[in-house]
């Protein structure tokens, strides 16, 4: 079977998020805090990730189902060798109109000033990059590994360079921590062709500690901005989109291209569900239709037990349409013991 599906809420399936790797060269406090990912962190043996064949054949069976844009997300996905390798291979893949996917990496930029050149050629088309601040004592005590601000900045001029554009930087702001590096963050990437996006703290996973004080609500982050800057609201690019779009004003007041944009992902108080057509599929080939699902479903027990593409494809299918996932929504009305106790799963599991 092929063709498109829709869920229990007629959402249809259009992103499809493969992590490549749960590791990570970074300890980002709100997404993998050093005290729970120490040096005896049972992390994936290799023979339990997918391969690059089996990824492959998974990503060629969600096209079939009218997904158009494949993001590859770790931990840190230049960390897995020879990613590359699997980009190519991804790319001469088709959507069900018989175009390319939209090709895209989730990367924290620290290998990006090394690899972008590599990865353009491979048939990447665009890189987001997570930088939390430019002041580097800040943006330092957030990867909490000394990872210098300067040398993220380096990544992101290589993949300008490289043509892997649109680029994407992600800011995830927390209250107290890097919130004065909102301003000076977009005054940096203004006008730069960079899309600074600012995103709200989430409660994924669950040893982040996640407190609602610590979210710096989206709202407050736009009254930060217009004190500094002329914003006007964009249209939204595509629909399930996760960013609010806000542009730079020119001196008439209208949007001015050249200045660029800004975004707001707003997880938290302005929830994104109604139109979420994402799915994530995991290291180890499990399949999560929510970021704060507590259970995924085991393609690779298929992949490796013999089942024929029709099989696979029929069975995502069947998850796809049971799918009724629509936890950013229904956040605030769960008890809080209900929402600590949950074991959700990490987002250095599933990329985000
Ligand atoms: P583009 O707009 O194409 O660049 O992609 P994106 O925004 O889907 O991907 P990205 O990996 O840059 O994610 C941005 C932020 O939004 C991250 O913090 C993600 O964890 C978060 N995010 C992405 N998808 C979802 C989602 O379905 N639900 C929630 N709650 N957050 C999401
Ligand atoms: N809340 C919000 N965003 C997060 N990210 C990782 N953990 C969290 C969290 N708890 C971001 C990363 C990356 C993207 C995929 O998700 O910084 O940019
Ligand atoms: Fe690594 Fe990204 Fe998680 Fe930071 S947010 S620890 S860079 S996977
Ligand atoms: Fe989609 Fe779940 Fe995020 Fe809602 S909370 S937007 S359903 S991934």
């Amino acid at each position: 079977p092929s063709g498109h599906v829709a869920d229990t809420r007629g959402r249809p399936l259009r992103d499809l998020r493969i992590s490549v790797t749960d590791r990570c060269n970074f300890r980002c406090s709100y997404c993998m805090p050093k005290e729970v990912f120490d040096k005896d962190y049972p992390y994936l043996p290799h023979s339990e990730l997918l391969t690059f064949e089996e990824i492959t054949r998974v990503a060629r069976l969600f096209l079939a189902h009218g997904v158009r844009k494949i993001r590859l997300t770790g931990g840190e996905p230049l960390l897995r060798k020879n990613i590359e390798r699997l980009i190519e291979q991804l790319a001469a893949l088709r959507t069900v109109d018989g175009t390319p996917p939209e090709l895209t990496l989730t990367t924290n930029g620290s290998l990006l000033a090394r690899k972008a050149r590599a990865l353009r050629d491979a048939g990447l088309q665009r890189v987001t990059v997570s930088l939390d601040g430019l002041d580097d004592a800040v943006f330092q005590r957030m990867n909490d590994v000394g990872f210098p601000v300067a040398e993220v900045l380096r990544g992101i001029e290589a993949a300008q360079a490289a043509g892997l554009a649109p680029i994407k930087v992600n800011m995830v702001v927390k209250r107290g921590t890097n919130d004065d590096q909102i301003v000076p963050m977009a005054r940096h990437f203004r006008g730069s062709g960079v899309t600074l996006r600012l995103i709200e703290y989430m409660d994924v996973g669950s040893s982040n500690g996640w407190c609602m004080d610590e979210v710096l609500p989206s709202a407050e982050v736009l009254a930060r901005l217009q004190v500094a800057f002329a914003l006007v609201p964009l249209e939204a690019s595509a629909p399930g989109e996760t960013a609010e779009r806000w542009g730079y004003a020119g001196s008439d007041g209208r949007h001015d291209p050249a200045l660029g944009e800004i975004g707001l992902i707003s997880s938290v108080t302005r929830a994104f569900c109604r139109d979420c057509n994402r799915a994530r599929l995991s290291t180890e080939g499990r399949l999560y239709l929510c970021l704060f699902a507590e259970r995924g479903y085991d393609l690779r027990a298929l992949l490796r037990g013999g089942a024929s593409d029709a099989d696979i494809a029929a069975s995502i299918a069947a998850i796809w349409q049971g799918r009724a996932d629509r936890y950013s929504e229904i956040r605030g009305q769960l008890p809080p013991e209900t929402r600590q106790r949950a074991r959700r799963i990490e987002m250095s599991y599933i990329g985000g």
